[in-house]
């Protein structure tokens, strides 16, 4: 034999390893064509006996060609070898319900929701994505901050809508969310977009709609060419996101000496469908989003130039809408500890949430 001819017969085996490597589709198969091939009687591993049949100073170069052949088809061989092996552990993951060990455990949901902050949360993320900011303030207020800042002066007969619990360091216990209107204009300044969701207190006879401990979110908008069309809009948008329904809406006016014009939004009422009943103190409707544009003395009282901006104001009434979002009948039950009102984490978000515990809850306050 002459180098050409070896030349020639490497290059053909090569090239028939090359041709079979695709069809090999188990690693038996494969390790069989190696033997085949590099065994010593196989196609290549005969060629190394051979070298000894060359002039000896042509040996050095055959055994480098034989070598250099024999490596490159090891090579081609261990990358198939490769792909089989990733192939048969990824059919036996399959096979056992592909589990992965290096991912992180999954945890069940645990623990629950308070209805008024299911819809709280609710409500904030429906107005981060409008471009608002949630703010929030102190429990314990001034009587400035609660009353004069909101144009209500001392002597007001105004203070009368709102019965206050006072306390012996002279501040009051907030009566409503809107002292933080005046501490987000003085804090931020003209334009403004921000809502406040906070508890409040009244000195207030309690009854099915009433408590002395609920909660609000105050809405607050400042800028140019903010008109009461913008405050209707949103409410409407606010109210339909929350229920996950239309629900029937009333606008009438309404007066707070911190607004002008005032309206009340009123929606119908969920627990009776607009019948009557004590929550709604039989007249088919709850007050839910007293709102209004804001006043020009609470404007400049905050520092905003009241020839360049208006502004709408809201104080929804948190508690109520919790109340009509799950079919609470009666606001005492959420303050009374009672476990069944909570909403399961699963369920946050969906449409029938607390169906059951509304009635559950509905079944408390008839014992
Ligand atoms: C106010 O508190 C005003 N600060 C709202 C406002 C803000 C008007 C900005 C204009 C501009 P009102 O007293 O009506 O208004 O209370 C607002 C809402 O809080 C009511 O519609 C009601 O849903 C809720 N609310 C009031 N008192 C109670 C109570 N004792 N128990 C439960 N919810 C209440």
């Amino acid at each position: 034999m002459d180098i050409e001819r070896l030349n020639e017969q490497l290059a053909r085996i090569e090239a028939e390893v090359t041709a079979r490597l695709d069809r090999v589709t188990e690693p038996d198969a494969l390790r069989s064509l190696e033997t085949s091939v590099l065994g010593k009687t196989g196609s290549l591993g005969g060629l190394v006996g051979a070298i000894k049949e060359f002039p000896p100073e042509q040996r050095g170069q055959v055994g480098k060609a034989v070598n250099a052949a024999k490596g490159r088809i090891k090579e081609l061989l261990d990358r198939r070898m490769g792909e089989l092996r990733a192939a048969a552990d990824e059919a036996e993951a399959a096979a056992a319900g592909a589990f992965d060990p290096t991912l992180p455990g999954e945890r069940e949901p645990m623990g629950s929701v308070h209805p008024v902050t299911a819809v709280q949360w609710e409500i904030e993320r429906a107005f981060e994505r409008l471009g608002f900011t949630v703010e929030a303030g102190p429990e314990m207020e001034t009587e400035y901050n609660n009353f004069e800042a909101l144009n209500i002066p001392a002597d007001h007969p105004a203070r009368d809508m709102q019965d206050t619990f006072w306390l012996k360091n002279g501040m009051v216990l907030r009566t409503h969310t809107s002292p933080v209107q005046h501490r987000a204009m003085i804090k931020f300044g003209a334009p403004l977009r921000v809502i406040v969701p906070g508890r409040c207190f009244r000195y207030e006879t309690l009854d099915a709609s009433h408590e002395n401990t609920f909660h609000q979110v105050e809405g607050l908008m400042i800028d140019r060419d903010i008109s009461i069309a913008n405050l209707i809009a949103m409410a409407r948008t606010l109210l339909r996101e929350v229920m996950k329904r239309e629900v029937k809406l009333r606008v009438r006016p309404g007066y707070f000496p911190f607004v002008e014009p005032g309206i009340e939004i009123d929606m119908n009422c969920q627990i009776c469908g607009g019948g009557g009943c004590p929550t709604c103190k039989q007249s088919g409707w709850i007050e839910i989003l007293p709102a209004g544009m804001v006043h020009p003395n609470v404007l400049r009282a905050g520092n905003i130039d009241t020839e360049t901006y208006t502004g709408f104001a809201f104080g929804l009434g948190l508690t109520r809408l919790a109340m009509m979002k799950y079919g609470i009948r009666d606001i005492r039950v959420l303050n009374a500890g009672d476990l069944r009102a909570l909403v399961s984490p699963e369920r946050l978000g969906g449409t029938t949430i607390v169906r059951e515990t509304a009635s559950a809850v509905g079944d408390v306050r008839k014992r």
